[in-house]
C-alpha cells in the first residue's frame, strides 16, 4: 500500500524522473576501498583493487585492499586478497577471466596481512552470481607468478587473447622510475617465461611507469612512455621506434598525461592514438626541484598509424585547459571523455618542493571535457553542459563506462594510508556522471548472442523509442579496459557494421573481421541512435577458449 504522502508525491517523482536532465553527477554509495584500480567483470560487478592499509571496509578482522562494486546495489562487497594490490595492472583474458598483475611488497608497519604483490598474478575468473557470491579472487604465489617484480606496470590484451604485461619498476621508486623492469613478459608464459627486454623501455626512462600500450589492427603493438613512442611486433620481437612527441610534453607516470587509441571504423579500421596533458617539465630536474603549482600540459598529439600517418607525424592541438592525471573512456557514440585529474603538479606523492598535503597535484580539474574524434580540428573539444564535480580526484583515482551506459567514476588518494583531515583527502565516495540519455527513453538491444564469432553476422530484435527518428544509429563493441593510475589499459572501442530493419524492429550486426582488430575476449555492445544509448550487451568475442587461441576470422586486405 502506497501512504498518503507517497500518493502525493508519486506524480512529482515520475515528472522529475522523464524530464532530460542533461549531463549530471550523481552520488551513490562508497567503495570502503580506494578504488584505484577498478575493472568491470560482469554487467552487474566491478573488480576494485587498492593497498593495504586501514580501510574501512573490513574482512577477516582487518582492512580489505579488493573488493567487488555491484553497480545494482551501489554497495561494495570484500574480497579476501593475499598479496598486496597497490599500484598494478591488469585486463580480461580470451576466456574472460580478469587478470590482476604485479603490486608492491608488504606494506610497513604491518598493520595488514599483505604479501609482497610484485610478482603476483591475480585471477578473477567469469562470475554469473549477479552479486559475486561464491566468486573470489584466486592466488597462488608458489604456481602463479610473473617472472619479475613489477610495481607499476602496464598491460594489454593482444591478439591471441593473453595479457602482455609492460615494464614497472622493481621496487621503491619516490618520483622517476630509478630500478626499472625494461622488458615485457605474458599472462599465460610466452617463451617458456624468460622476459623479453625492450629498448623502448629502455629508451623512455625516467618517465615511463604505466606505459600507455595499445593492440593496432594489425596485431602489432604501439607504445608511448615519456616523449617516445614505438610500434613493436610481439610475433618477430622487434621495435620500430616512432617520432617523440612535440615540445618535450611527457605523458607517463610521474608525468601522467591521457593517452587512448581511438574508436575503429570499418572498412579500415585506421588506428589513430591520441595523447593529452602530462607536462613539459625536463626529466632531468631532482623532483625536489619541481613544484605542485608547474603547470599541467594542455597538449594533445594525435597520429595516424599508417606508412603516411607516422610520415606526417603527431598533429598538435590544445585542451581546453592543462591536465595531469586525467583519464580517458570511450563513449559508445565515438566520442571520447577526458576527466579526473589536476590543473597543475605531478603524479606520486610527497616528492615535489611544495606539495599539499602530500600530494604532488593541485587545482583539480573538476569539469570534464568531450573530445570528438571527427569534428574539424580546432573545435574538437567541449565541455558544453558538462557539469562539475565537488570532489577533487587526484592521484589514485579511477573511472569506467559501466554496463548501464553512464560513467563510474571513483577513488583519490595522493596520500600514505586512509587520511580523512587533509586537503585532498582518501576518496571513498562513488559518482556517476550520467549522460543525456540517462534520463530519457532509450533504445534496447535483445536477445544479443552471449558468443559472437569473427566476421559474423546476426540479426537481433531491437526496440527504439518512437522519438528518435534513427538518423544515425551506431553499433559500438566495447572493451571497457583496467583503470589505473590515467592509464585505462586494453580499452578498444570498434564500430561495427549495422542494418536497421525498416520497421525498426530488428537490427542486422556484422562483428570485427578478425582478431586483430578486437582482441579475443569478453565486451559490452551499446547501440545509439541520434546520440541516445541502449545499456551494453554483455558478449564473449571470439570462441571464448584459453590464450593462447588461434587466429580467427578473415584478414583485413592490405
Ligand atoms: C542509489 O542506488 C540505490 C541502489 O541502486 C538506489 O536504490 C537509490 O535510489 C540510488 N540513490 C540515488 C540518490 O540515486
Ligand atoms: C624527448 O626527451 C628527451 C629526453 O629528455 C630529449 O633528449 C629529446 O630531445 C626529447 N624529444 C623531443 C622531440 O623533444
Ligand atoms: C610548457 O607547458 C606550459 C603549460 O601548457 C606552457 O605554458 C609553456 O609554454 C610550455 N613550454 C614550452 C617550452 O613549450
Ligand atoms: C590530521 O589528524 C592527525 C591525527 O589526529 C594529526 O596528526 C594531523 O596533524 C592532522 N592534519 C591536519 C592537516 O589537520
Ligand atoms: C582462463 O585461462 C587462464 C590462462 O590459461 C587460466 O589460468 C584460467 O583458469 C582460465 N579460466 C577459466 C575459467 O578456465
Amino acid at each position: 500500500m502506497l501512504s498518503l504522502l507517497e500518493l502525493l508525491f508519486f506524480p512529482l517523482i515520475v515528472a522529475a524522473a522523464s524530464a532530460p536532465k542533461g549531463w549530471h553527477f550523481v552520488q551513490n554509495g562508497t567503495t570502503g576501498i580506494v578504488a584505484l584500480e577498478f575493472i568491470v567483470v560482469s554487467p552487474t560487478l566491478a573488480v576494485m583493487f587498492d593497498r593495504a592499509q586501514n580501510n574501512p571496509l573490513q574482512i577477516n578482522g582487518h582492512g580489505a585492499w579488493g573488493a567487488l562494486w555491484n553497480f545494482e546495489t551501489n554497495t561494495a562487497t570484500p574480497l579476501d586478497i593475499i598479496s598486496d594490490s597497490f599500484c598494478a595492472s591488469g585486463g580480461l583474458l580470451s576466456n574472460g577471466t580478469m587478470v590482476g598483475v604485479g603490486g608492491q611488497w608488504p606494506e610497513s608497519p604491518d598493520t595488514e596481512p599483505d604479501t609482497d604483490g610484485r610478482m603476483m598474478i591475480r585471477m578473477f575468473n567469469p562470475c554469473t552470481n549477479p552479486s559475486g557470491t561464491g566468486c573470489d579472487v584466486i592466488e597462488n604465489p608458489q604456481t602463479l607468478h610473473l617472472a619479475e617484480t613489477r610495481w607499476y606496470p602496464s598491460s594489454l590484451r593482444i591478439f591471441d587473447g593473453s595479457l602482455m604485461v609492460v615494464g614497472g619498476t622493481h621496487n621503491n621508486t619516490p618520483f622517476f622510475n630509478v630500478d626499472p623492469v625494461t622488458s615485457f613478459e605474458f599472462v599465460p608464459k610466452k617463451d617458456g617465461g624468460v622476459p623479453r627486454p625492450s629498448p623502448f623501455l629502455e629508451r623512455s626512462l625516467p618517465v615511463n611507469l604505466f606505459p600507455r600500450v595499445f593492440a593496432l589492427p594489425d596485431g602489432k603493438v604501439f607504445m608511448i612512455a615519456n616523449n617516445r613512442s614505438s610500434i613493436y611486433d610481439v610475433e618477430r620481437n622487434t621495435e620500430i621506434p616512432l617520432p617523440d612527441l612535440p615540445n618535450g610534453v611527457r605523458i607517463t607516470n610521474p608525468m601522467d598525461g591521457a593517452a587512448t587509441l581511438l574508436p575503429l571504423s570499418p572498412p579500415f579500421y585506421t588506428p589513430e592514438v591520441l595523447v593529452c596533458g602530462g607536462s613539459n617539465s625536463s626529466d632531468t630536474t631532482p623532483s625536489i626541484e619541481l613544484s605542485s603549482q608547474d603547470p599541467a600540459s594542455d597538449q594533445c598529439s594525435r597520429i595516424t598509424l599508417t606508412p603516411e600517418g607516422i610520415k606526417k607525424g603527431w598533429v598538435v592541438e590544445r585542451m581546453l585547459e592543462g591536465r595531469m592525471l586525467s583519464e580517458m573512456i570511450l563513449l559508445p557514440d565515438g566520442t571520447v571523455m577526458i576527466i579526473n585529474g589536476a590543473n597543475t603538479g605531478y603524479a606520486a606523492s610527497h616528492s615535489v618542493s611544495d606539495p599539499i598535503g602530500l600530494s604532488n597535484a593541485d587545482h583539480p580539474v573538476t569539469r570534464p571535457v568531450l573530445y570528438t574524434p571527427d569534428a574539424p580540428i580546432g573545435s574538437r573539444f567541449s565541455n558544453e553542459g558538462l557539469p562539475s564535480s565537488d570532489i577533487p580526484r587526484l592521484y589514485h583515482s579511477s573511472v569506467s563506462l559501466t554496463p548501464n551506459g553512464n560513467i563510474f567514476v571513483g577513488g583519490s588518494n595522493p596520500n600514505f594510508g586512509v587520511i580523512m583531515n587533509a586537503t585532498f583527502n582518501s576518496e571513498f565516495r562513488v559518482e556517476y556522471l550520467n549522460p543525456p540519455y540517462m534520463s530519457v527513453a532509450r533504445p534496447t538491444l535483445h536477445n544479443v548472442p552471449v558468443t559472437i564469432p569473427f566476421n559474423h553476422a546476426f540479426t537481433v530484435p531491437v526496440v527504439i523509442p518512437t522519438n528518435l527518428k534513427s538518423t544515425k544509429v551506431q553499433v559500438a563493441l566495447i572493451d571497457l579496459g583496467f583503470s589505473s593510475h590515467a592509464f585505462h589499459a586494453s580499452s578498444r572501442l570498434v564500430f561495427m557494421n549495422a542494418v536497421l530493419a525498416h520497421d525498426r524492429k530488428s537490427i542486422t550486426i556484422v562483428s570485427p573481421p578478425n582478431n586483430q582488430v578486437f582482441p579475443p575476449g569478453p565486451a559490452f555492445v551499446f547501440l545509439t541512435v541520434d546520440g541516445v544509448t541502449s545499456t551494453g550487451a554483455h558478449v564473449m568475442v571470439g570462441d571464448g577458449t584459453a590464450p593462447p587461441v588461434k587466429d580467427q576470422g578473415i584478414r583485413l586486405p592490405l
